[in-house]
Order: structure tokens, then sequence, then C-alpha cells
């Protein structure tokens, strides 16, 4: 019987670190980052030079998988396509070393660190970033598809094109609806485009996409929250999940947008090519549900806490006329204003099961805290231990109903770098002492999760979800 995965994630401009070595160029939040003088990635966890390391430590705690992200800049060095082999051949030593350890390599080609040579094009609001993003996932496709046999085309579109288009936390740091509609879709072709090559490969793998996946509930059970509840499913969800797996975005939709914006650059050719190119699994990051009523007033509004406990309860989305998220004053919150629901998660699979009847990975996982790593005791993170038992719970119980998930990945492998959030938002299984030559400690859960892993899940506890 095929094994279940699990295992645990990061990406590569989180921990690699390494930023200008051996040939590999400025990505976009290099120069974002460095311009605006933020707190950058440049160190990150060092996995760049740790990787060994760092893969030891998934054998030893059991892990059968590791999901990590390739970087383009590495891979690409310039606007022509040329390729790096310093780049090539560093992730062939990765996915060797992932292999020689029974580790079984889950690896996504785009975690959000476009070249900046593309950037300075116009980026993904420019289709011709579509073609380099081809030329790309080929060159992956060649070099890594006889040892990798799942490959993501994309971690959180929905996530990155927001952040960076509309909210403006991200690169290219903008705050604008039209660019931002064009923006998802050049990436959602680009994801049908990418499948269709991979196809034409024959080679033995799977290929899909990996979602910020926030399965909508209301408040109550009126007609007008299920109005806003199918808004809300649609800017969350479907735009990402519809045209992956059933190769349609959602009509309504579309219709909806095309009363206010210029969709003219969608072209029946490209529809065509994204309803023929289908994902063979779906991805989904669930880290919580979105809780929403219908709109009342206000403009539309997106907030992201950035902060953590300095700007505890910031975090605000309204979108004009569709629906308002709302906090649940019964649940508990992380310090980034993250609702711990695990039961969302059981829910939210059903739904994607329901929906689309496709392989399920649950691809990020996880808890953040401030964490004091400085000392030599173990590090105690019980509340770790019990988000992670009650979101497992969630998943076999889904598994029990028939839902089809193969995997599971808890974000993140070792302390990394967080964006905008910085290295203060711990999520690691194993602690990084950024103050103390970056030395590795595993935390408590870690040993916890080995535990799990060894028992195929036998050891959580059931009865909470
Ligand atoms: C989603 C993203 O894929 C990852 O890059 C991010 O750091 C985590 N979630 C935590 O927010």
């Amino acid at each position: 019987m095929e094994k279940f995965l699990w295992g645990t994630a990061t990406a590569s401009y989180q921990c690699e670190g390494a930023w200008d070595e051996d040939g590999r160029v400025e990505s976009m939040w290099d120069n974002y980052l460095h311009n605006n003088n933020l707190e950058d990635g440049d160190v990150a966890s060092d996995h760049y030079h740790r990787f060994k390391e760092d893969i030891k430590y998934m054998k030893d705690g059991g892990h059968n998988t590791y999901r990590f992200s390739l970087a383009w800049p590495r891979i690409i060095k310039n606007i022509n396509g040329d390729v790096n082999p310093k780049g090539i051949e560093f992730y062939h030593k990765v996915i060797d070393e992932c292999i020689a350890n029974g580790i079984t390599p889950f690896v996504t080609i785009y975690h959000w660190d476009l070249p900046q040579f593309l950037e300075e094009k116009g980026g993904w609001i420019n289709k011709e970033t579509v073609e380099a993003y081809i030329h790309y996932v080929n060159v992956v496709f060649r070099e890594f598809g006889k040892k990798v046999k799942h490959f993501v085309t994309f971690n959180e579109p929905r996530y990155f094109i927001f952040s960076g288009y509309k909210i403006g936390n991200y690169p290219p740091a903008l705050q604008n609806t039209e660019l931002t509609i064009k923006g998802s879709y050049y990436v959602m072709l680009a994801n049908a485009r990418a499948i269709s090559e991979y196809k034409k490969l024959n080679l033995d793998g799977k290929i899909g996409i990996v979602h910020s996946f926030a399965p909508v509930f209301g408040v109550d059970d009126t007609l007008e929250t299920k109005i806003a509840m199918r808004n809300a499913d649609n800017f969350m969800n479907n735009w990402i999940l519809d045209t992956a797996a059933k190769g349609e975005i959602p009509i309504d939709l579309l219709t909806r947008l095309s009363t206010k914006y210029n969709l003219s650059y969608i072209t029946p050719e490209d529809m065509k090519i994204i309803k023929e190119n289908t994902v063979d699994f779906i991805g989904l990051n669930y880290y919580a549900r979105a809780l929403v009523k219908p709109y009342t007033e206000g403009e539309t509004t997106l907030i992201v806490n950035n902060a953590g406990s300095s700007a505890k309860g910031s975090s605000k989305v309204i979108i004009k006329e569709w629906f308002e998220q709302v906090f649940d004053p019964a649940s508990k919150y992380t310090e980034w204003d993250t609702e711990v629901y695990p039961r969302g998660l059981y829910e939210g699979i059903m739904m994607v099961h329901n929906k689309y009847n496709l392989p399920i990975y649950i691809t990020e996982n996880g808890v953040a805290s401030y964490e004091d790593v400085s000392g030599n005791e173990l590090i105690n993170d019980d509340y770790r231990i019990e988000f992670l038992n009650d979101h497992i719970a969630a998943i076999l119980n889904a598994k029990d109903e028939g839902a089809d998930v193969k995997g599971y990945y808890i974000w993140s492998t070792m302390d990394l770098y967080s964006w905008k959030n910085g290295c203060k938002k711990r999520y690691g299984l194993i602690a990084v002492d950024w103050e103390n030559g970056l030395v590795r400690k595993p935390k408590k859960s870690y040993f916890w999760f080995k535990k799990v892993c060894e028992s195929n899940g036998k050891i959580i506890d059931r009865r909470n979800v």
C-alpha cells in the first residue's frame, strides 16, 4: 500500500540564505527588501550550506518526505533564459540527499521569488512572464523529472498576488485591483501551461498546485449570509481551485468582475488551455477558516497583521459589496490574529473532496509564536503539539470519511524567515538560534512528531475534533 507522507515544509527564499552565491541572481524580494531597508532573507536559516544537517534531522525525526521550493533566480540567470549550472547542481544535491535518506522530495517550482529581471519587465502582469516561466519549468522537468515524482506549479497564487498587487505589503507593493485580477489570471494560465508541458514529457509523476486554503463559514443561516459566503468562497478559494481542478474560472466571479473591469486579455485560446490542463492533486495550506457575514459598509479593506502581538486584533477583511470577515469571540487567536480552528480543516477537506474528488495533500499547517530559544534546555512548545495534534486528528477524521488525503507537511522544518514577519515569528519544529551561529535545536514538538510519523498517526488523540 502507498505510504502516507509525513514531513515538513520550507521555501527557498525563507530558508536558503546565500542570496548572491554561486551565480544566484537578485529576486524581486531581495530587491524590495534591500531597497526599503527591511529585514531580509540574505542568510535566513542558511539551509544552502546546512541542507545535509537539516535533512539528517528529518530522517532522524521519522519524516518520509520534505516539501521545499526551487529558487528560479538560482536556476535561470538572465532574461535570455540561460541556465546556471551551479543552481542545478545545488538542487540535485538536495534531491539526492533526500532520496538517500528515504525522504520523498515534494518540489514547489515557484514560491514567490521571481527573478528581478522579470519583475523589471512587469512581472506577473506581463504575459511574457508566463513564457519565461514555461522555459523555467521545462528546465526543471528535464533536470529533475526523473527523480522527483511530485511537482507543485505555484505556492499560494491568491496570497502572493493579493499581497503584491492589492494589499501592497509584498513586492511589487502595488494597490491596484485591475492588476490584481490580471496577475491572478496570468498565474493560473501559467499553471495550466506548465501542466501541459509536464504531460508532454510523459514523466512518471504527478503535478499539482498549492492553495492558501480558507474554508468559508457563515455567521448564520440566512440567505444574505449564504450569498456573502459564495462571494467569499470565490474570493478565497474558487478562483484558484475551480480554475486549477476543473479548468473553469467561476462564471459568477467573471460576470461580476467584468461589470467593473476590463477583462479583454482573457482569450478563448487561453481558456481552452486552462480547461484541458488540470491538476493531478490539490495541495492545501491550512492555517485558519474564514468566518464571514454580509457586507454592511465601508471601502474594501485588507489589513494583515505583520507586527504580531504589538498589533493584535488589527487584521481586517472587507470586500465592498461582497462580504466581511469577522472574528469569532469564542475562538483562540495567535499573536498574529490567526484563529485556531482545527475543525475547519476537517470541514474544509470534506468540501474540497466533495467538490473536486482529487487526491489532497495538506502542504502546510503549523503555528507560530515568539519563542526564547537561547538556552540549552529543551524548548517546550506544548501549545504547538496541541495545535498539530488537533489538526492531524481533523485530517485523519476526513480520511475516515473517504477523503483521499495522501500527505501532511508541518510548516516549518526549522525556524525560518517569515517574509514581512521576519525571523521572530517562529514556526519550526527545530529552533534556529539566530544569535548563536544559527545552531539547530530540536523542540519538544520535533520529538513528538517523530512518534506521529513512526506510528503512522496512531498516537494522535482524536477526541477533540
Ligand atoms: C504560507 C506560505 O506558503 C509561507 O511562505 C508562509 O511563510 C507561511 N504560509 C506562514 O505564513
